[in-house]
């Protein structure tokens, strides 16, 4: 990987100034600015006591950099996941306070309360979901990612929790205040396919639920990564509490995806750009993963249609016959073609290397295998080990293909579909060629008109 800065960053991604981020924590809108914090670890390119990163928007494309919200006190060795709400002015976090105990069957995992007047200082109050609150049964070791919404005068809130005989579960509580919570159910009151669920989000106006889950089982060429998230789409009984499945899919295609959050505003997507069990190859900067852009969400054909929140100026607009030949290494490609029958696209070519999308039958696929610095994980499939995902081609009159690329990632969206993924390329790696047959197709690539400012 040449030709970066000493401390290279993402253009327009959210990422740490230096260190570790993983999952998006607490999405909300407050005081007219779209909060996004997430899991943090300043002092290492890697996992450790985790803390509660903080930016703040007001477009969902520039973002500014705020104090770190949450760090780990009053022995606890972590603050993991969790969500925020507004109420009466104020806002509030939950989220998991992880007390490591020294390890195993002393693992304590509960939910904790913390609030802010200013959006920017919190202060904490305490276990608020503790291992009392849990039914019998269930594991306290695993008991993570609350997830608060509100439910007209109420609050309801989904937690993450492995069953001590089986594998993983979300648990339904209620609140008035979210300092007294009761358990109402276990919400689908059946085990996952992994091992383990992780970060359930709602969207109750879009009956949208979502999830996380460790060691996933792979369905044909979907659920590739060893860990995955599923959509849910149905209701919730307001009776018995339970969630009742109508349809489901996968959430992203791509290597790199995962606990996805939304804003109970709008219904506005961000997750985390990166995988677990994975070499990370930005570390030498030293930063280590980012959040993926903002997608906007909606329920289409009975299923979820994602589209990016990014943009700005026209760099160039061209119709492609056959083949277009144009040089980006950060912008957004937007492809709108009439009757696709062969397509195939090089991006952030340089000679040899390239990351490649192409049609391949009733398939997109998505190739970095020569993306550039090589990446690895705990994924041991054929088309892991060739670095390669697919996603379904739904087909149709006209099919529109858009790309967003940053310096070290690559995310695809077709038809509501997406595929996201890192790749680690020289940073003169630009080129692009297009090679497609159809009916007709136009091609505009605009600049990106964004950016995360470092810190103030
Ligand atoms: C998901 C996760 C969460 C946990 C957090 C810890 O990626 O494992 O379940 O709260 O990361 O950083």
């Amino acid at each position: 990987m040449k030709g970066y800065e000493k401390n290279a960053r993402p253009l327009f991604h959210i990422t740490a100034d230096k260190g570790w981020i993983n999952d998006p924590n607490g999405l909300v809108f407050f005081n007219g600015e779209y909060h996004v914090f997430y899991q943090h670890y300043p002092d290492d390119v890697h996992w450790g006591p985790m803390h509660w990163g903080h930016v703040a928007s007001k477009d969902l494309k520039h973002w500014r950099r705020l104090p770190i919200a949450l760090k780990p006190s009053d022995g606890e060795h972590g603050c993991f996941s969790g969500s925020a709400i507004e109420w009466n002015g104020k806002l509030y976090l939950l989220y998991t306070s992880f007390f490591e105990n020294g390890g195993g069957e002393n693992i304590r995992q509960v939910q904790s309360l913390a609030s802010s007047t200013d959006g920017v200082r919190f202060e904490k109050h305490g276990v608020v979901i503790g291992e009392k609150d849990l039914p019998e049964g269930y594991s306290v070791c695993d008991f993570r990612d609350p997830k608060v919404f509100q439910d007209g005068d109420i609050f309801r809130c989904f937690i993450a929790v492995k069953k001590l005989d089986g594998r993983g579960r979300v648990l339904h509580y209620a609140s008035k205040d979210l300092v007294h919570w009761t358990f109402i159910c276990d919400l689908f009151g059946e085990d996952c396919k992994g091992s383990m669920i992780e970060c359930p989000d709602y969207l109750p106006e879009k009956r949208l639920l979502t999830t996380s889950e460790q060691f996933a089982v792979r369905d044909g060429n979907a659920h590739l990564n060893i860990h995955t998230c599923t959509w849910f789409l149905g209701d919730l009984d307001k009776n018995s509490g339970k969630f009742s499945v109508e349809t489901q899919g996968v959430v992203d295609y791509g290597f790199d995806f995962y606990a996805p959050q939304t804003f109970a505003k709008d219904g506005v997507m961000i997750a985390w750009l990166q995988m677990w069990d994975r070499n990370i190859p930005s570390e030498p900067f030293g930063f280590a993963g980012m959040l993926t852009v903002p997608r906007r969400t909606e329920i289409k054909d009975g299923r979820l249609w994602q589209s990016p929140i990014v943009g700005g100026e026209t760099a160039v607009a061209r119709q492609v016959t056959e083949n277009l030949l144009d040089n980006a290494a950060v912008g957004v490609l937007k492809i709108r073609a009439q009757d696709v029958k062969k397509f195939s696209l090089k991006l952030r070519q340089k000679g040899e290397n390239y990351a490649l999308l192409k049609l391949d039958g009733n398939e997109w696929t998505f190739d970095r295998s020569r993306a550039g610095a090589q990446i690895t994980g705990a994924e041991q499939d054929e088309k892991s080990v060739a670095g390669i995902r697919c996603m379904p081609f739904v087909g149709g009159k006209e099919t529109e293909i858009t790309v967003v690329m940053d310096w070290f990632s690559i995310e695809i969206f077709i038809d509501g579909m997406a595929m996201s993924s890192t790749v680690y390329p020289d940073a003169d790696a630009d080129g692009i060629e297009l090679c497609i047959d159809a009916a007709s197709c136009r091609y505009v690539r605009t600049e990106i008109d964004g950016s995360i400012a470092r810190e103030e």
